[in-house]
């Protein structure tokens, strides 16, 4: 009874924090500064000719800001967006459907635009290129093309991975940008910004503490920042400082290198089952019981980045420094 009380109230919450916690403009997006240089000369240049902005693609690993900063161009730019997905659109109706409602400068953001079907990925190209589209009208003998005029507009598209966009999609854009992995002062700042959204206290030293174990990634800063609330509420003062954002984040399974259960399984089983690799992808998903795709895009960048794991022609390998991590003597089979 009372859990289905309260949970419509918990839904709320979540999207009246999600909005607030989302930056409006660019000034106010934290981190990702050679991103925002580029787009702030590119929207600049566009609203001083009275142009819609070119095309833009945003990619990299989940959670870095992708929609985020869709949303961010639009207000830049002081434009409407309207939000799709790749998966979402099913059929040629159902694109032709948003084009039909865009007005002049609009932003139409589609999210893993590199699951879009073809025939739709194909409307695209004439969509994008020359402000218009082809529909065939009628069936049999009677069937025939109409040409459908659009308004010039902007299309945002995000996705995990560049390289899963065929290339006459991926050359249609004007402006491809690539978002990194957060530096740890830019998450720190975007903790103490949600903690003031939470209304949570929290000292310098308990932010920088969750900035260093979230991956470099704002969405998981802010899910840790969250629960290590709790804890601080129900464990202490309240007040999150570097203790019990420690010790949270040690009952929350996130080591000292921010690594959280599923990394530590993967690496562990790399090391355990296979001497360290190489091992393929697709065995070590199975292993540890995630989709490869999961892997491939959430897990093994940041693995990759920090150094814990290489990918070579032979398979995926931990490195010396998984070995000392995780307190294995190191072995190889490599020579
Ligand atoms: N630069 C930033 N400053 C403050 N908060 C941010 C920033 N970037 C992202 N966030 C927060 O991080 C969360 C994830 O952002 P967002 O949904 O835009 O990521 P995404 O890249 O679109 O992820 P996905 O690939 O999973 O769709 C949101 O709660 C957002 O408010
Ligand atoms: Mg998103």
């Amino acid at each position: 009874m009372t859990e289905r009380m309260s949970s419509p109230n918990a839904n709320q919450d979540e999207e009246f924090y999600e909005k607030t916690l989302r930056p409006q403009f660019l000034t106010q997006y934290i981190g990702q500064d050679k991103v925002k240089e580029e787009l702030t000369i590119y929207i600049q240049a566009a609203k001083n000719r009275e142009e819609a902005l070119d095309h833009v693609l945003l990619y990299g690993p989940p959670g870095l800001g992708k929609t985020t900063m869709a949303m961010v161009i639009a207000n830049e730019m002081e434009v409407n967006i309207r939000t799709t997905s790749g998966p979402s659109i099913e059929k040629p109706g159902d694109l032709i459907a948003i084009l039909n409602e865009l007005e002049p400068g609009d932003v139409l953001f589609i999210d893993e635009i590199h699951r879009l079907p073809r025939v739709a990925e194909e409307m695209l190209y004439s969509a994008m290129e020359d402000f218009y589209v082809d529909i065939m009208v009628g069936q049999g003998t009677t069937s025939h093309p109409v040409h459908f005029p659009l308004p010039p507009f902007t299309l945002i598209g995000a996705t995990t991975r560049a390289g899963m966009l065929s290339a006459p999609l991926r050359d249609r854009f004007g402006i491809i940008s690539h978002m990194e992995y957060y530096e740890e002062k830019d998450l720190k700042e975007i903790v103490l910004r949600s903690s003031v959204v939470f209304q949570t206290e929290i000292v310098t030293e308990g932010a920088a503490e969750i900035a260093r174990r979230s991956r470099g990634t704002p969405r998981i800063a802010n899910r840790l920042l969250k629960r290590i609330r709790d804890f601080a509420q129900v464990q202490a003062d309240g007040i999150i400082d570097k203790k019990i954002a420690d010790k949270a984040l040690t009952l929350l399974q996130v080591d000292q290198e921010g690594l959280d259960h599923i990394d530590q399984k993967l690496i562990k089983t790399m090391i355990e089952l296979y001497g360290g690799g190489p091992v393929g992808l697709n065995t070590l998903s199975v292993n540890i019981g995630e989709e490869q795709a999961t892997v491939e895009d959430m897990y093994e960048p940041f693995l990759i980045q920090k150094g814990f794991l290489k990918r070579t022609p032979r398979g995926r390998i931990a490195t010396v420094l998984s070995y000392e991590h995780f307190q294995y003597p190191y072995q190889t089979n490599l020579e």
